[in-house]
């Protein structure tokens, strides 16, 4: 995990950062908009034939699926793949975790390990058959740049590795806890409905409201203070997004959900490390809840949503919702 972005200090982030390309500009955004509509409806589809015999689980039926579906189809990996590619994230991110306990940090080692094979064989592959696929890209970008094939196979290996990591269970909180606010607060989803326009700031409020990422770690390079505190070099310092977003000095009434607040967040973090994927998983967003408000109208919580019990990445495991 060294070799990830966030872990990277300039210069050599800077390279990295480079070599990923403009990948989510707007005329690319564009081209995968038709393709998250795509799975949106193909999704919502299927959850909508479940709701026909009671409560399912928005969770499990959309919220998770539709990031892996996405960035996925975008990497161009099998779609047999990515159950198993899921499932090593929700293990993987415990490394990240305020107080992870051995077994949980046993968990995340072993998912590591697998996932490393997995992409270490997946970059093996795109370079013997290139293709035209951001893998394939990258492999272009770093044999331009770096003579050492190990050390550009490694730094595409990372790249792959975190655009995955990255995407998943963040983008799939913020499907699922948007849409979980949004029917805890109706006459806000029935004024959404009406204004449609409006769903940017209803997601704006979810990420400040419930940030996927409520910790963002960072190590002092020297001896610094921060806010009167002293920070010698190499002490880790842990930012607290979620608690700074219910800072009352920052915001009126932190504690409620109002989706006309449009508040400035750390939802996706800051300075150089600012989320690379940030309008990928707001056009995924936008599309969900557009089909959703046209769609699935007076939809109801029918149990209380299980969350896995963790602090630095939030996750909901399940929201069980009926027609009303
Ligand atoms: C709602 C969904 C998302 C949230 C809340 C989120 C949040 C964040 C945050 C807080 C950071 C900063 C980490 C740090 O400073 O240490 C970050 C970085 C990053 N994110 Fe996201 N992210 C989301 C979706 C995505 C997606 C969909 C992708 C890619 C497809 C992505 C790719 C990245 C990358 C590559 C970085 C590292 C940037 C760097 O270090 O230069 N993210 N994200």
């Amino acid at each position: 995990m060294g070799g990830t972005l966030p872990m990277l200090n300039p210069p050599h982030h800077t390279r990295v950062r480079r070599s990923v390309g403009n990948v989510f500009h707007r005329n690319s955004l564009a081209e995968m908009k038709a393709s998250v509509e795509r799975t949106t409806s193909r999704l919502l589809d299927r959850f909508e034939e479940e709701l026909a015999y009671g409560p399912a689980d928005f969770c499990t039926l959309v919220s998770e699926e539709l990031p892996v579906i996405t960035i996925g189809e975008w990497l161009q990996i099998p779609s047999a793949d990515f159950a198993f590619l899921r499932s090593l994230t929700h293990d993987q991110v415990y490394t990240q975790e305020l107080f992870p306990n051995p077994s949980q940090l046993a968990l995340s080692d072993e998912s590591t390990r697998q996932l490393r094979e997995y992409f270490t064989s997946l970059v093996k592959e795109r370079r013997e058959k290139p293709g035209r696929d951001p893998v394939s890209e990258w492999i272009r970008v770093w044999d331009a740049q770096e003579p050492d094939r190990e050390v550009a196979d490694e730094a595409v290996y990372s790249l792959t590795l975190f655009m995955l990591l990255a995407a998943l269970e963040t983008t799939a909180h913020v499907l699922s806890s948007t849409f979980r606010l949004l029917l805890e607060h109706p006459r806000q989803l029935n004024w959404l409905r009406i204004h449609p326009e409006q769903i940017p700031d209803a997601i704006d409020e979810a990420l400040r409201y419930d940030a996927p990422i409520h910790m963002i770690s960072r190590v002092a390079s020297e001896d610094t203070e921060l806010a009167g505190v002293t920070v010698r070099k190499n002490e880790m310092v842990q930012l607290m997004a979620g608690a700074a977003h219910h800072d009352p000095a920052h915001y009126a009434s932190p504690e409620v959900f109002d989706i006309r607040r449009r508040p400035a967040h750390l939802g996706f973090g800051g300075g150089i490390h600012f989320c690379l994927g940030n309008t990928l998983a707001r056009l995924e967003a936008d599309c969900l809840l557009a089909a959703l408000l046209e769609r699935l109208p007076g939809l109801r919580i029918t149990a209380a949503p299980l969350w896995e019990p963790r602090v630095a990445f939030r996750r909901l495991i399940t929201l069980p919702v009926a027609r009303a």
